[in-house]
Formats: C-alpha cells, sequence, structure tokens
C-alpha cells in the first residue's frame, strides 16, 4: 500500500522565528554567517567552507562568469549553469578563476559590420557605454576600435550608419600591455584622462579594461571568497550524462566545487555520476547531488559518496513541476526532514554532510527560516536574476525595468538532461516558464540588505552563528489569518512600493 506522509508538507511562508533571549553581545557586528559547503568528518574542518550562506542557481538566466565574481566577492557561490556547450562553461569557471579585481572583461562588443543602431541596442541591453569592437565580436577578440558615447549623436546620425565609420580605431587608443598592473593602468588613466584604459595582449587581442570609476571605488571586500592562490572560488553545475567529457574541463578550468543539476535526484543516475566522479578522482573533487525532499533521498546520496545535497522538488518560482506531473513537497517540511535525517547520519557515522535549501526563497526572512530549519545554505535563481550581474537582458516594461527570468526547464534554455530519466532524447513537456522579475540593481547592494535582515533576526533569536541559529530557534506555524495579520493591514498605504510586504 502506498505510504503517507502523516502532515502536510509546508512552505515557508507558514512558520515564523519567535525571539529568544538577545544578550548585549548579540549585534548584527557580531553574527558570523560562515558555513560548510562541502561534507567532512567530525573535528576536522571542511574542505570548503563560504563567508554567506548563499549559492546562486545552476540556470541560464542566473548564473554566468559576471554572477561568478560578483558573488564570490559577497562571500558566495556561484554554480555555473551546465545547459551550455562543455567548452563554453568551462571558459566562464576560467574567466572567474583568472578575473582580477579592477580588470573588467568587456561583456559589451561590437563587430565592424554593425551598425548604430545595434550599439544603442546593446547598450539599453547592458547599460555600459564603452564598447569593444573586435573581430569576431567576443570580449577577447582582436581589438579594432572602441565606441563610447562621445562617439555618436543620435539625433544627427542614420542608425544604419556602420561602427567603422564613427568608432575610435585601435592605432589611436591608448592601450596598455597585458600585466599591467592596477596601480600602472590607474596612472595611465589619469595621465590620458581616460575613463576606460584596455589592456592589449602581445598579439593585440582584447584581455580586459580598467575603468576609472571601478578604480575610484575599489575597495576591500571583507567577506570575499578566495582559493589558496587568491582566486575566486567558483562552482559550477553538471548533469549526469556527459560527465566523463564535462568533469575533466570544468575541473582543468579551476572550478572549486560541482553540483549535478537535477529536478529529481533519488536516481541511479547519479550514483553511476558519483562513482564515476569518485573513481576517477577520489576525494579531491567536490562534488554535491541532488534534488531530495526527504530523508531517504538524502540517505542514498550521502551513502553515494555526495559531498553535500540539495533539497526541493517543484518550490522554484518558475517551476511547474508540481502541476506538470504532481511530485514534490513543501520546501520547509522538505528541509526539516532532510535536516533531521542529516543529523542522524553525522550520528552515526561522524560525517556531516551539509544540505542546500533549493528554490522557494521568495522574502529575506525565508534564508533565516531555512538556517533555522537546518540548511547549512540556500540556492537562489529568481533572487539573483534581477541583479545587473545575471546575463539576462534589463527591459523596460510599462515604465519599469524588469530582467528576464527562465527556468531550466523552459522551452527556452532546453536543458533537457535535467529532467531526463534515460533514453529519451528530449522531454515532451516543459518544467518551467520564460518570466520577467523586477530588476534590483547591483548584487552587492542587494545582498547587504538582505544579510542585514539575516544578521538581525538571528540576533532576535539570540543567535551569532548559523549552528548556534539551529540550536535555539524556536518556530511556529502561523494560521493564514495571522499571515495577513503580519503584513501592513487596516490602514491605507501612502506609498505602496514601501508595503513592508514587498518581495526580495
Ligand atoms: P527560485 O530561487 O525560487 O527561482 O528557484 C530556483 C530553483 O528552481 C533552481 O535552483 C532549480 O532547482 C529550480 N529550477 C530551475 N529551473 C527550473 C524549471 O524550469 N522547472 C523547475 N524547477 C526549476
Amino acid at each position: 500500500m502506498a505510504y503517507f506522509f502523516s502532515e502536510p508538507s509546508r512552505t515557508f511562508s507558514e512558520y515564523l522565528l519567535v525571539p529568544g533571549y538577545s544578550s548585549a553581545e548579540c549585534i548584527p557586528a557580531n553574527v558570523s554567517l560562515k558555513t560548510p559547503v562541502v561534507k567532512y568528518r567530525r573535528g576536522e574542518e571542511p574542505a570548503l567552507t563560504m563567508n554567506v550562506p548563499m549559492v546562486s542557481a545552476v540556470m541560464q538566466a542566473v548564473s554566468g562568469e559576471q554572477m561568478g565574481i560578483a558573488l564570490a566577492k559577497e562571500g558566495g557561490i556561484a554554480f555555473i549553469y551546465v545547459s551550455q556547450p562543455i567548452e563554453q562553461q568551462a571558459e566562464m569557471v576560467r574567466r572567474v578563476k583568472n578575473y582580477k579585481a579592477g580588470f573588467v572583461i568587456s561583456d559589451s562588443n561590437l563587430r565592424l559590420g554593425d551598425t548604430l543602431a545595434d550599439v544603442l541596442a546593446l547598450k539599453e541591453r547592458t547599460g555600459h557605454s564603452t564598447m569593444a569592437v573586435t573581430d569576431d565580436g567576443t570580449g577577447t577578440g582582436k581589438l579594432l576600435g572602441l565606441v563610447t558615447s562621445r562617439d555618436y549623436r543620435v539625433s544627427r546620425m542614420d542608425p544604419a550608419t556602420p561602427v567603422s565609420e564613427f568608432m575610435t580605431p585601435a592605432e589611436k587608443i591608448v592601450s596598455a600591455p597585458e600585466g599591467t598592473s592596477l596601480k600602472a593602468a590607474n596612472d595611465i588613466i589619469w595621465d590620458h584622462k581616460l575613463n576606460a584604459l584596455p589592456i592589449v595582449s602581445a598579439g593585440g587581442h582584447l584581455v580586459s579594461f580598467v575603468f576609472r570609476k571601478d578604480y575610484d571605488s575599489h575597495k576591500g571586500n571583507p567577506l570575499e571568497l578566495l582559493d589558496s592562490q587568491k582566486r575566486y572560488v567558483v562552482g559550477a553545475g553538471i548533469n549526469s550524462r556527459d560527465y566523463e567529457e564535462r568533469v575533466p574541463a570544468l575541473v582543468e578550468a579551476g572550478a572549486d566545487v560541482l553540483v549535478i543539476d537535477s529536478s529529481e535526484g533519488y536516481s541511479e543516475w547519479q550514483k553511476r555520476t558519483l562513482a564515476w566522479i569518485r573513481s576517477r578522482y577520489g576525494d579531491t573533487v567536490k562534488v554535491g547531488a541532488g534534488n531530495v525532499v526527504d530523508g531517504e533521498g538524502f540517505r542514498f546520496l550521502a551513502d553515494c559518496g555526495a559531498d553535500f545535497v540539495k533539497v526541493g522538488i517543484g518550490g522554484g518560482s518558475i517551476c511547474i513541476t508540481r502541476e506538470t506531473k504532481g511530485i514534490g513537497r513543501g520546501q520547509a517540511t522538505a528541509v526539516i526532514d532532510v535536516a533531521a535525517e542529516r543529523d542522524r547520519y553525522f550520528a552515526e557515522t561522524g560525517v556531516y554532510v551539509p544540505i542546500c535549501a533549493d528554490g522557494g526563497i521568495v522574502q529575506d526572512y525565508h534564508i533565516t527560516l531555512a538556517l533555522a530549519m537546518g540548511a547549512d545554505f540556500c540556492m537562489l535563481g529568481r533572487y539573483f536574476s534581477r541583479f545587473d550581474e545575471s546575463p539576462t537582458s534589463k527591459v523596460l516594461i510599462g515604465g519599469s525595468y524588469m530582467k528576464e527570468y527562465w527556468g531550466e526547464g523552459s522551452a527556452r534554455a532546453r536543458n533537457w538532461q535535467r529532467y531526463d530519466l534515460g533514453g529519451a532524447a528530449k522531454l515532451s513537456f516543459e518544467e518551467g516558464v520564460d518570466s520577467y522579475v523586477p530588476y534590483a540593481g547591483k548584487l552587492s547592494d542587494g545582498m547587504a540588505t538582505t544579510l542585514s535582515k539575516v544578521r538581525s533576526t538571528m540576533c532576535n533569536c539570540g543567535a551569532l552563528t548559523i549552528p548556534e541559529l539551529r540550536e535555539k530557534a524556536k518556530l511556529t506555524l502561523v494560521s493564514s489569518v495571522s499571515i495577513v495579520e503580519g503584513g501592513a493591514h487596516d490602514v491605507l498605504l501612502k506609498d505602496t512600493t514601501n508595503s513592508g510586504n514587498q518581495r526580495s
């Protein structure tokens, strides 16, 4: 007979934290959000930790190289999306690893044949006014010229004018050779009154830009996540199909941690993938697995050798898995159940396997709830897709700026490997939608607000660390009526953009 769980499955919004005693030391400045990413034995240190409990989703609309750099700067990890050719994904990883603060890889590039109309469209999409003209239209092609807003006048020029007619050609550009220090680059910028200095290889290929404003505003990032060679830490998604080619390419590119990206992880496919990685690399390659939503699924993946386990089916904002297939579980219940199994597993084996709450984080406080319920860190898609650093277009809709955000299971992403149960060349139905999310500016600003809320709530619970929060948290279910009471109510709001009930 079928098994019935005795409790309904619940989501984060059905819970609140009840404050505990806060001592005088319990202030946000004293809170540490450090958390393990990969498994470790009792008494040992994990091989990889993060300084904030947030990772970005393995999605085309979320995690490219810009996200990798920006999130590592803030202390978290981006998982570069897997639904792209292996070499392209490895190149993104390489770019994060090779990134040097102040040296920006150009993401607004043109070819000689492009027109003023293309320049304007690119500016609208990226918001950048300095564009490189390269032979192949990439940020590392041979540098042929530069276009800035000083080079054209929209009101006087035909939109069909080719860039070759108004760009500053390469021979007139002040540039610096590869290997120039940031200090020397800054001196050149000042001496020549430049806004941007291209760094060019011996063969004439663009390497990066140094911008005047970046140098001015460059300040320390106290939480930034660096490897032993002081390079940013970055993750990458893999699938259970082409791992024999993809994993070596990503490892060679310098990925610090991998994760099997799948909508449903309690499967022989994940077992085979993990076994292959362990047989080839032992424990040197770190790899998470998932997704699961109960203790049984967690134990299976932990026994298969996963370094961490991802929790969540059907809770993602763009996800329609529950509607289309009828599988899933309320995300709060899934996290609570898996966390309990993780603790039992630790007690039995002495091995602590961190868990990641993936999907369904809508309010900032949901992160705190997930941590209180036992998650070691959270994976977010929608949240990160709203920032400048996500790879998608910024578009103006009805007077407001939006960013595009689509699911990996949508026809747009065509990431069928994520849903493939073997045999099928492609999936015959979608599990995700294509959507817009409100544009939210710079990632560093957004995360600063979110994490200050997390720290503040932890203090209300008397906790200065994530393990302490888990130990001290008192959670209460809320009735549907008290949810209404939780928002602004029975008043006429003057400014609806500041209702306190805004989604982050
Ligand atoms: P969000 O943070 O609520 O937007 O959820 C992001 C998570 O949704 C990802 O990390 C994935 O686990 C999951 N996801 C991504 N694309 C799809 C899809 O097309 N269908 C279902 N789930 C998806």
